[in-house]
């Protein structure tokens, strides 16, 4: 299972890169405003060199399936590792998998976003979609199981053999990341707070902490007996 990370702050990036932790990262419109990246272009190009050779996705800003192509493109130029996020269906709820099959037929990878749902994942596959992306955080806000969508998706993507990788995103918790998991997401996208989460412990810290006292105990204790030999 690989992990990314769902964030368009280089620092943070950057900093799980070198814990290595981080097999690609994703944005979308919402994240790269919070992110403070307000010119996509410069931002995605820096993120998609810092990235290397792993996947970035950037999300079109458009509901016109015309002008989303010609974003698309533009996007996928800015970068090879650039995957390009296209919404199953537009704000209006017409289907953008046209656009989606345009772009995966074109050789630009496609990653189908905003899914909730069983029938749009497997419609995002069936069009080409390299990745399929479900918001597992949305699914619950409306009282959804997105463990049962998940696990679904899986079976059905290994029953009838594509290839589209389950992208599990809208983390909101620790617990949310091991449900994905178990449920059979190829790739968790994670905020960096989650990461910091993930590897902290209360409980591990205090056990660190007695072990280091106690290694300063047994120092102590060589100390004493040095002093003590000096001493006879
Ligand atoms: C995934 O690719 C999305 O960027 C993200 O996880 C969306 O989650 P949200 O519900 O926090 O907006």
């Amino acid at each position: 299972m690989q992990v990314f990370v769902d964030s368009a702050n280089a620092e943070e990036i950057g900093k799980w890169l070198r814990e290595g932790v981080v097999d690609g990262a994703t944005t979308n419109p919402s994240i790269m405003f919070k992110d403070g990246v307000y010119d996509l272009e410069h931002g995605a190009r820096a993120l998609s060199a810092l990235l290397g050779e792993r996947p970035l996705s950037v999300e079109v800003t458009s509901n016109d399936p015309d002008e989303m192509l010609v974003q698309a493109r533009e996007l996928a130029s800015w970068g090879a590792n650039i995957v390009v996020k296209i919404p199953v269906i537009n704000e209006w709820g017409a289907s953008c998998l046209g656009v989606i099959h345009a772009l995966s037929e074109e050789g630009i990878k496609v990653n189908a976003t905003a899914i909730l749902s069983f029938n749009q994942a497997i419609l995002a596959a069936k069009a080409g979609a390299a990745y399929v992306s479900i918001f597992a955080g949305r699914i619950g806000d409306e009282g959804g199981d997105a463990a049962t969508v998940m696990q679904n998706v899986r079976r059905w993507l290994d029953r009838w053999g594509y290839e589209s990788r389950i992208i599990a995103g809208s983390m909101r918790g620790a617990m949310d990341i091991q449900v994905a998991a178990v449920a059979g997401a190829d790739i968790i996208t994670i905020p960096p707070q989650l990461l910091s989460k993930m590897v902290d412990h209360r409980y591990t810290r205090e056990t660190v902490h007695q072990f280091i006292a106690d290694a300063e105990r047994a120092l102590q204790q060589i100390r004493q007996a040095r002093r003590a030999s000096a001493a006879d």
